[in-house]
């Protein structure tokens, strides 16, 4: 049966959007990723310097995603900030944390919150990053004192944004040049899967003896692997280690994110580029707004049928904001059709708020909002009236509707 009509959103959906803290903050000089984008070795096309200077513009962010007609923003907080040091916690950061959630509450905006999103304090690299001994101890003593940020007033915390992909360079690190095929992911590091899994289960612990009213989850970056005919078994092997095993690891939690861009073919040998003549996006991803939908109902069929999904990231780098709107439209399309089949999706958080650091680059585009590089004003773009428009009818379009 085919709906063509609107679906309004269930109780409680979220809809807003997301950004990461050293995506947009700026000088975020304590990070492993500070020092790497300054290393000539690593090969990084341009640093960060001052990303959007939201680190100073956070309510000017705030103002325009509730001003749009959002009621949610996912944003980071930075370890490599609140704990420059080993040891020694910033009590200026943890406040200037604190009244970002209470100026996201002020706006009527629930803020969700990520404790670790890939970047970590240069001392914490140092010492030999996850696979380190203690580095559990370590990360779940920083959650700790995360304690008067999200005490009151946050909803949802991640815990660790992406642990596949933070394990897939990992591997990736290990295996040199060889690193990055050109389909599909490098093998991820099994040793970094086990620590962030075991530091996604400490954090989970702690947070929920101290903050028994928080919902606290993680989110998994999916790939949508597709299986050419006969190729099933090794689709499904390929996927395991890379996806599924961080979806497992979420049994129990209160809610998991999925994460989705676009998809990726395997046949009998393993991971197929696109199709030289497929549309791709200013990351080189095949355009395919169905993503988000494959995504939820593999997440789901993963996890079971009650844990809440969240869509926490889902969008397009590119500079048409004309085929930005298409990618959202055909991607709630998706998210609706999901909603219709019964599947628990509670909300949708779109990739991202501002045109941003994309991890060595600003070339690609995935902001509703556009950022001047000088002035950093910030600019709605038409994607973001859309979609904020969207918000305040509470209702999810269906494509033809
Ligand atoms: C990450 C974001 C990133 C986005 C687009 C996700 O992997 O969580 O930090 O910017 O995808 O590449």
């Amino acid at each position: 049966m085919t709906h063509r009509t609107a679906i309004p959103f269930p109780d409680g959906f979220l809809w807003g959007a997301s950004t990461a803290g050293h995506q947009i903050e700026g000088n975020n000089v304590n990070s492993d990723w500070w020092r790497k984008e300054h290393d000539p070795a690593a090969g990084i096309e341009e640093p960060s310097l001052d990303a959007c200077d939201s680190y100073h513009r956070w309510d000017e962010d705030m103002d325009l995603l509730a001003e749009l007609g959002f009621t949610d923003y996912r944003f980071g907080i930075e370890w490599s900030r609140i704990e420059p040091v080993p040891g020694t916690f910033s009590r200026a950061e943890i406040a200037h944390y604190r009244r970002m959630v209470e100026g996201a509450l002020a706006r009527g905006l629930r803020p969700m919150v990520t404790l670790h999103h890939f970047t970590v304090p240069q001392w914490f690299e140092d010492l030999g990053g996850w696979t380190a001994d203690g580095a559990v101890d370590l990360f779940v003593r920083y959650v700790e004192q995360c304690a008067p940020i999200i005490a009151d007033g946050v909803p949802y915390v991640c815990t660790i944004n992406e642990p596949n992909m933070i394990a897939v360079m990992a591997g990736a690190a290990k295996a040199g040049d060889q690193g990055f095929p050109p389909a599909g992911l490098p093998t991820p590091d099994e040793e970094t899967t086990h620590a962030v899994v075991a530091a996604h289960h400490a954090a989970v612990k702690a947070l929920r003896g101290k903050h028994p009213d928080i919902k606290v989850g993680w989110t998994v970056a999916n790939q949508v692997y597709q299986a050419l005919p006969g190729a099933e078994q090794v689709t499904a092997d390929y996927r395991h280690p890379r996806e599924d095993v961080f979806i497992e690891a979420a049994r129990g939690d209160d809610w998991i994110g999925v994460q989705s861009y676009t998809r990726t073919k395997i046949g009998a040998d393993g991971p197929i580029p696109a199709p030289e003549d497929a549309e791709r996006t200013l990351t080189q991803w095949e355009y395919y707004p169905a993503a988000v939908g494959h995504a939820l109902r593999h997440t789901a069929a993963v996890i079971g049928d009650d844990t809440p999904l969240i869509v926490t990231e889902n969008g397009i780098a590119t500079a048409d904001d004309t085929r930005r709107v298409d990618y959202y439209a055909g991607a709630l399309d998706a998210v609706a059709a999901c909603l219709d089949d019964g599947l628990n999706v509670r909300g949708y958080l779109a990739w991202s708020a501002l045109d941003n650091y994309e991890w060595g680059s600003y070339r690609p585009t995935f902001g509703l909002i556009a950022v001047d590089p000088v002035t950093f004003a910030r600019m709605a773009k038409p994607s973001a009236e859309w979609l904020g428009s969207l918000g305040r009818e509470r209702a999810l379009p269906r494509a033809g509707a």
